[in-house]
């Protein structure tokens, strides 16, 4: 089965070391569809040409936040990459048909072992996420195999207590449920994504040695100074850096 792998991305002076990291260790996978989908109303000159050297197969989506969620000052947390995730679904449906689905932030650390864990995923597999809430681990919690319950730092009496990289969707799956989609609400995607694919405890699949190794890490990167944020166009050429010259 194919993996197709759904990144949030958007402009900031981190993407594109970011993106060049991820897909670095995406090029060590096998059977893997890359799904870019950036945060603008336009396309941004430096991750086009991200993408023009890219050597995965990969479909570029432009998947701005809507506007009513991103000029909206009262709303403190934003429902950061949904518009990205819900356009992957919509593709994942209608051009994929099957493989199985992973929704990838493009600034977490990925071990290459994940991937052969996810892709025999029959219905929604999960595995711990390091480093994630102040608990610094996101896991379902198992006893002989059986599911007992979530450990996470942001219970909130969610019924799926995890992160978005924490899990996987089978895409023939999807399709037979119909109507699947993402909430525009923070802190409630994964689960509200979880819901509308109408799963028990018992249909999930548990992986990474029944919960027991980590595979991937919530890794956040530190934005730099006030002052190269100025020049974040130009990062990824130096030629237009009059200063340089
Ligand atoms: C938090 C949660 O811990 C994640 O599990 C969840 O996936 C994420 O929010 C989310 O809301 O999607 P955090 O590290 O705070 O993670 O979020 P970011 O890494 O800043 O953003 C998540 C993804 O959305 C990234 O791929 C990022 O590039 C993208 N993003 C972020 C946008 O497309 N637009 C934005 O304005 C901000
Ligand atoms: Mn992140």
């Amino acid at each position: 089965p194919i993996i197709y792998a759904v990144t949030p991305t958007y402009g900031r002076p981190t993407q594109i070391p970011e993106l060049i990291r991820l897909s670095q260790t995406l090029m060590q996978v096998p059977q893997l569809h890359w799904i870019i989908c950036e945060d603008s109303n336009t396309t941004s000159p430096q991750l086009q040409a991200f993408l023009h050297h890219l050597q995965l197969p990969y479909t570029f989506l432009l998947t701005p936040m809507p506007a009513k969620y991103r000029t909206n000052t009262k709303l403190v947390n934003k429902p950061k990459g949904v518009a990205a995730r819900n356009a992957g679904i919509q593709w994942v449906r209608d051009f994929a048909k099957q493989g199985v689905l992973y929704f990838m932030d493009d600034d977490n650390t990925y071990d290459l072992r994940l991937f052969e864990e996810m892709r025999w995923t029959k219905r929604v597999s999960m595995w711990p996420v390091g480093l994630v809430t102040g608990l610094a681990l996101s896991s379902p919690i198992l006893r002989h195999g059986r599911f007992l319950g979530w450990y996470d730092g942001y219970l909130a009496g969610r019924k799926f207590a995890v992160d978005m990289a924490g899990f996987a969707t089978n895409i023939e799956f999807l399709i037979k449920v119909g109507d699947v989609s993402m909430p525009y609400r923070a802190g409630g995607e994964e689960e509200g994504y979880l819901k509308s694919l109408h799963i028990s405890y018992s249909d999930i699949e548990f992986k990474a040695n029944d919960c027991t190794k980590i595979y991937v890490w919530h890794t956040r990167t530190s934005s730099p100074s006030k002052g190269s944020r100025m020049v974040m166009h130009s990062l990824y050429d130096t030629t237009n850096i009059r200063k340089l010259q």
